[in-house]
């Protein structure tokens, strides 16, 4: 009813014809208005007691952010105020209730509410944090009489609260209120002395859009309601959004860690100004749930009074957990500035004592030589979940390449490492959770026994022994005041037994002083002897594990509370400063020298530099779960595959023109994997080199040139393989089919022509109009080719007996059928170890590649006796690298890992785990359509409405990029790259398997309603 009263006062004013639906509003009406030519509004119809000075304003602040946002900033949409026919920004109209009220009309900005939009990540928080300091911008030298003060949310006055704390029935909770305010009022004064500026002063998480329907990744779109707009200091600006950005997050300080460090990018916050917001935030908390309990005595049962409450409660209460100096000093960290003020003296005086340290192993370092432990440096632990005892005891230079004659090592600073295998670093559930692996101090390693000395006077403050196994033996943490106002402590861990227990905490030591020795390995956590020291600058702030290695994703502010003790050991930092490989010149040479079709995957690509079974690292030790890949079909840089080609380089490794027994073994491993009227094998490098043989050995034995391919098919990148695959021709600019060249559909019984039971034979079927189309252009069938499970298509599982029908049907016409197994071989599949075989069908050729050779370029041709002899016309048949001795003894060594480790029958139990778990999603999630698979050769295809089965493409996008985000490798698939592509590496496990589900679950829960 009201709606169409206020669409006709849209139609009348503004000349706009439109429908309207009702948004959310606490006071006013608010009408998302949809004209008839698609244009989208917001009809904002005011309270009726509006004053006329706020409407005003809004209108005069909307147009001074638009006409002051920066020229870079213009593409960030606030909304634009659309005057009426007459020119004015707003009119008054008669409600249908005969009251006047104040209509005004501004832009439709698209997007979801930050508050109900998911995931709320550091990443959307800093884009949060960069638009709030354009805004603030924007806003600058704004003024209006109509910006009044709302006291109840004024955070300068916010102890107003005090003479209400009794509002607060349950007593901890009021105590708790009471405390803050305590906080609260020992800032004041500070926040009452920050300059003040025009701010919008309410950006709680409903003013707040998130991009829901572009793609990935999520953006800030929005910044609304002008209502509170302000004069007042910043902090009180990012106080307000900090509280609500920290509602319901894991980990709140990292969230506003984000917030400030997105708007510090813009506008550069001081120290003091970071001290303030986080107390400030927990103060508009309790405002919040202060005024909740006010207005419940008020309006009780109104829902949209508590509608903040609970959250409000759940963090306030955890925050009582947080120290505020931790906040303040990681938020100082997030800005690039000292963890605090006292930490900006101490490496002052740091470092100019330089050079003047009494020497803490009572020698020189400088000639010492650094040791590599990255990732990239390094291949210590082999196994990056678990390092051996071997490994723990040899990480000095010995060890390394080139061999260091010396007896003196340092290990870097900031070097990530995949050595903290221990339980006590994981930082998740999972064998690919997130874990420390950044070391925050320096190594010497020396013999032990060798005396530790105080590099200057010290006070012991803390003395531990600490047995488990990978953590420090004995620890020693030092504090050290040589100056006025200047205070640190610096930790010394791997003592032995007997140091520590000499020591008590109280006890002075003086400059130079040896006051312990380093412990064996018995003593020292199992490690190669060595000292861990580190700088604390805030020794406070460390928690009683006194960590030596930092989270990856957390290390700015771990390098600020811990920086690069290189001074106390007299050195530079660059000698012992790891030095992290540089992701935008390695970018930017790719993009230099590659062409651009050569594509990267994801939006945010990886850089790789391990691989272990099922899992990748990346420089920082990162784990990835790889369940994309199929090349490392026995997983990433299996120690077997190592030794046979470390081993046959050893010796000799060249090609097949002469005899070798490496290439028989190979060959008899192969055929006695295929059926048994295939006893020919060709060796090849790659599955295109493969097909392209396959296609001349189709033609010998023939003498026809044309083939039937299946649509969407792919079979390599080279020329003839391309002719062959539809889903490069048929591109755009693919150039389209050959003349030689049949397409028929694909068995499709998802989104295909053909559903039923019948589909096999009616896919079959069409067939005989190929080759009846052959037959009209006067050509010569060679034969048919197809991946036996169709990858590229949207890995799909053709209808039982499909395959077998159109054999026989190439077979009649007296073409050859060639199996491209390039994806579904070597067990994959599971309960079978080809495709063909499920399909009951015997292939005359078969292809293989990506996982022959387990990463090395390796493919093979098996075929017939007949073919392999019509093929023999004389001309030599001769591949260089093809059979090479290394090839073969790499490619039996594949077949018997296999068999020997049982990945097969891992394909079939795991893969079966995985395809329950998805189908088990599938009710909680409208967009997941169908649920297809074979072993571990899995699709999800998603869509935007299960009837008509629409590709959800952009969701499928969307859901790969955030996997990766969430350090899961999946790939998209199908013609309308709508299919979540699952094949991972056959070491996969269950728990692999949980994570996937896990986080798939939660990020299909995200695309609610994110249809294309
Ligand atoms: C089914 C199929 N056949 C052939 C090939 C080509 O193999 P390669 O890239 O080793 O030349 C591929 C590669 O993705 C494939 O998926």
């Amino acid at each position: 009813m009201s709606q169409q009263h206020w669409a006709g006062v849209l139609a009348a004013n503004w000349g706009i014809d439109a429908e309207l639906e009702p948004l959310a509003g606490e006071f006013d009406l608010n009408f998302r208005a949809t004209a008839r030519d698609g244009r989208r509004f917001v009809l904002k119809v005011m309270r009726s007691n509006c004053d006329a000075s706020l409407v005003d304003m809004l209108c005069a602040a909307h147009a001074h952010v638009h006409a002051h946002v920066d020229a870079a900033d213009a593409g960030f949409p606030f909304p634009r105020v659309i005057p009426t026919t007459t020119g004015a920004p707003w009119c008054v109209a008669v409600g249908p209730d005969g009251a006047e009220r104040f209509v005004w009309l501004i832009s439709f900005l698209d997007g979801c509410n930050y508050a109900l939009f998911q995931p709320r990540n550091p990443p959307l928080i800093r884009d949060l944090g960069i638009r709030i300091a354009q805004l603030d911008r924007a806003l600058s030298g704004f003024s209006h009489g109509g910006m009044k003060r709302d006291l109840k949310w004024d955070l300068l006055r916010a102890d107003w609260i005090d003479a209400h704390h009794d509002q607060i029935a349950d007593s901890s909770r009021r105590a708790l209120v009471q405390r803050i305010s305590e906080r609260y009022a020992a800032q004041k004064p500070k926040l009452l002395n920050e300059p003040r500026f025009t701010i919008h002063n309410d950006l709680n998480d409903y003013n707040i859009l998130v991009a829901h329907n572009s793609g990935y990744p999520p953006r800030i779109t929005g910044l609304l309601d002008f209502g509170d707009i302000a004069s007042g200091p910043v902090v009180v600006e990012l106080a307000i959004a900090a509280a609500y950005i920290a509602l319901d997050q894991d980990d709140p300080e990292c969230a506003v860690a984000a917030l400030v460090a997105g708007y510090n990018e813009v506008s550069a916050l001081s120290g003091a100004q970071l001290d303030l917001i986080w107390p400030l935030a927990m103060m508009r908390l309790a405002v919040s749930v202060t005024n909740s309990a006010l207005m419940q005595q008020e309006r009780p049962g109104d829902p949209y009074v508590v509608i903040s409450e609970a959250p409000a409660w759940q963090l306030l209460e955890r925050a009582e957990q947080i120290p505020a100096a931790r906040v303040a000093a990681r938020l100082r960290a997030a800005c690039g500035l000292p963890v605090d003020d006292a930490a900006a003296n101490a490496l002052e005086w740091i470092e100019q004592t330089r050079g003047k340290f009494a020497p803490v192993m009572g020698v020189e370092l400088s000639d010492a030589p650094a040791v590599a432990l990255s990732p990239v440096g390094c291949t210590i632990p082999r196994d990056p979940s678990c390092m051996s005892d071997a490994e723990a005891l040899a990480l000095g230079g010995t060890q390394q390449e080139p061999r260091h004659a010396v007896a003196t090592w340092l290990g870097r600073y900031a070097e990530p490492r995949l050595i903290y295998t221990d339980r006590a670093f994981a930082l998740g559930p999972h064998r690919g959770s997130n874990r420390r692996t950044v070391h925050i101090g320096v190594d010497v390693f020396m013999p032990p026994g060798t005396a530790v000395r105080a590099p200057l006077d010290a006070t012991v403050e803390v003395v531990e022994y600490r047995g488990q196994h990978l953590d420090y033996g004995g620890m020693v943490v030092l504090r050290h005041t040589p100056a006025d106002g200047v205070s640190f402590a610096t930790l010394y861990g791997h003592l032995s037994r007997a140091s520590v227990a000499r020591l008590t905490s109280g006890q002075r030591v003086a400059s130079g002083a040896a006051f312990a020795e380093l412990g064996d390995r018995s003593e020292n956590g199992g490690w190669d002897p060595h000292l861990h020291l580190q700088l604390a600058l805030n020794a406070g702030l460390l928690d009683d594990a006194w960590p030596g290695v930092a989270d990856p994703d957390d290390l700015s502010y771990w390098r600020a509370l811990c920086p690069n003790p290189a001074a106390l050991l007299n050195l530079p930092d660059s000698r012992i400063e790891y030095v992290a490989l540089d992701m935008a010149e390695v970018t930017k040479g790719r993009r230099a020298h590659f062409a651009s079709n050569l594509r990267l995957s994801y939006a945010d690509p990886c850089l790789f530099v391990r691989g272990w079974r099922t899992h990748m690292y990346d420089e920082w030790g990162r784990a990835y779960l790889d369940a994309y890949n199929n090349v490392p079909h026995v997983g990433h840089s299996h120690p077997r595959i190592e030794a046979i080609a470390r081993e046959q380089l050893q010796r000799l490794n060249s090609n097949t023109r002469y005899l070798h027994p490496a290439l028989m073994e190979f060959a008899d491993a192969l055929l006695a994997k295929a059926p048994a009227h295939i006893t020919h094998v060709f060796f090849v490098n790659s599955g295109s080199e493969g097909n392209e043989l396959a296609l001349r050995l189709a033609r010998a034995h023939t003498g026809g040139k044309d083939m039937i391919v299946v649509d969407h098919a792919y079979h390599g990148n080279t020329t003839g393989a391309i002719d062959i695959s539809p889903y490069k021709f048929d591109k755009p600019r693919g150039g389209g089919a050959p003349e030689w060249v049949h397409v028929v559909p694909v068995a499709d019984v998802y989104r295909g022509e053909y559903r039923d039971a019948d589909a096999a034979g009616r896919y079959a079927s069409n067939i005989d109009g190929a080759i009846e189309r052959i037959r009209a252009r006067g050509g010569h069938l060679a034969g048919f080719i197809a991946e036996t499970f169709p990858s590229v298509s949207g890995q799909i599982i053709p209808p039982d007996g499909y395959l077998q029908a159109v054999y026989s049907r190439i077979h009649a016409a007296g073409g050859v059928c060639i199996a491209d197994e390039v994806q579904t071989g070597l067990g994959r599949l599971g309960e079978f170890y080809w495709g063909f075989e499920q399909q009951h069908a015997n292939p005359d050729i078969i292809v293989l590649g990506k996982p022959l050779g387990n990463g090395h370029p390796l493919g093979a041709v098996m075929t017939t006796a007949e073919i392999a002899q019509s093929f023999d016309n004389g001309i030599e048949y001769f591949s260089t690298f093809g059979g090479s001795t290394l090839s073969c003894r790499i490619g039996t060594e594949v077949l018997r890992i296999v068999d020997e480790e049982g990945l097969q029958e891992n394909a079939h139990t795991t893969g079966n785990y995985l395809l329950d778990g998805l189908r088990k999603l599938q009710p909680r999630h409208a967009v997941v359509g169908d649920v297809r698979g074979a072993g571990l050769f899995v699709g999800v295809d998603l869509v935007n409405d299960r009837t008509t089965r629409e590709p959800a493409t952009r969701v499928a996008t969307y859901v790969k990029n955030r996997m990766r985000e969430e350090r899961i490798l999946i790939g998209t698939e199908g013609p309308a790259d709508n299919v979540l592509k699952i094949r991972p590496p056959l070491t996969i496990a269950r728990d692999d398997i949980d994570q996937l589900l896990h986080t798939l679950d939660r990020i299909l829960g995200e695309t609610g309603g994110q249809h294309d």
